[in-house]
């Protein structure tokens, strides 16, 4: 099992999976594999503001409460996903008619609530999502225009101070993105943002999402990513991890030579995550449990034409090659 080979190491970190609270009913075959083989477990998309805001100061609790339950139930490390993410604002925060100045106050109101709400139950925030775009500039969201470009430093400062009034002073706060390993005015642009963060004390970790890494970036691109977090002194989270062997849809099927060189891959990025110091591990997380539930195949968002079998179970919840994989990058 995954969680008990890591544990094991000399410096061992969490083993994550993000999930639905659908999938947590006592026995169901989500439950067993995480019981066995997670140590920490992230939402897919139950704890992000356009799921649990449905007005200025209303919230629906539900779904990420019996998640963050689940976890705190079952000794596994809960991490929250997302506080502020420019692709879940809710509907209302869109239409949001009152001044700049007011609107900030609502990301802050929101922030300091939710924060609250789950101090002491859940170990690390990622505060902002994707805040920077593939150009190396800031993304131009809602936050930004609304609330300027100290709006991140602004959102992990809430973070904190609503953290510290709850007693909650181990709070790991996370800035997350995806894509900086391969993309160098992206990845100097985060650095530089988190040096800001960094300066201001706002900031214990990245995440670097990980996704679509099959073809690219390679392995000592990844390496040199994550070694300038190691040299910022912050810990990092590999934090949704899979991979897409499908991208051009040239297959039907899940060929063995897709099968093989995915393994391969996971293997890799575990044997780099598992190189980190100990000072800067702290979770790799696989975004999803079974194939056929990932986000990637047939996604618009993701522009992907097809299947694929991007991840470490398959559709009858029966361990890949690419599970073989990861276990093999702990030797
Ligand atoms: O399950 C419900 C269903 O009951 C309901 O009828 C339906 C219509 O509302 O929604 C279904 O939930 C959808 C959920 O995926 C199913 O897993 C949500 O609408 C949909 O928004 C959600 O999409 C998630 C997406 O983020 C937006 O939150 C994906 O699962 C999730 O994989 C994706 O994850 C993002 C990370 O947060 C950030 N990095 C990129 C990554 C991929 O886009």
């Amino acid at each position: 099992f995954l969680k008990v080979k890591v544990n094991k190491l000399a410096n061992p970190f969490f083993v994550g999976m993000a999930i639905k609270a659908s999938q947590l009913t006592n026995g169901s075959p989500y439950d067993v594999i995480l019981k066995n083989e997670f140590s920490s477990i992230s939402a897919e998309y139950e704890m992000k503001m356009d799921q649990i805001s449905t007005a200025s100061g209303v919230y629906n609790w539900a779904a990420a409460d019996k998640i963050v339950a689940y976890g705190n139930a079952n000794n596994i490390n809960v991490h929250g996903h997302a506080l502020v993410w420019h692709n879940a604002v809710p509907q209302w925060l869109k239409d949001f008619s009152g001044t700049d100045a007011e609107f900030a106050a609502e990301v802050k109101k929101y922030i300091t609530d939710v924060v609250t709400h789950y101090a002491g139950k859940v170990k690390s925030w990622d505060v902002v999502n994707e805040a920077v775009d593939d150009s190396g500039a800031m993304r131009n969201t809602i936050f930004l225009q609304r609330m300027g470009p100290n709006y991140v430093k602004d959102c992990f400062q809430w973070a904190r101070e609503a953290a510290n009034a709850a007693g909650d002073t181990s709070l790991l706060l996370f800035y997350n993105d995806y894509a900086t390993s391969a993309n160098t005015a992206k990845q100097d642009k985060v650095f530089s943002l988190l040096d800001d963060l960094k300066a201001a004390k706002a900031i214990d970790g990245v995440g670097f999402q990980m996704h679509n890494t099959y073809l690219s970036p390679t392995k000592a691109q990844i390496e040199a990513d994550l070694n300038k977090a190691v040299a910022k002194g912050l810990k990092i989270h590999v934090s949704e991890l899979d991979i897409q062997v499908n991208q051009f849809n040239d297959i039907s099927a899940f060929t063995n030579e897709r099968r093989l060189a995915q393994k391969a891959k996971y293997k890799e990025m575990v044997q780099i995550y598992n190189a980190l110091p100990a000072a800067n591990k702290y979770a790799l997380t696989i975004w999803g449990m079974r194939d056929n539930e990932s986000w990637i195949p047939f996604s618009t968002e993701l522009n992907h034409p097809g299947n694929d079998w991007p991840l470490l179970y398959d559709s009858n919840f029966a361990v890949k090659s690419s599970h073989t994989g990861f276990l093999e990058g702990l030797d």
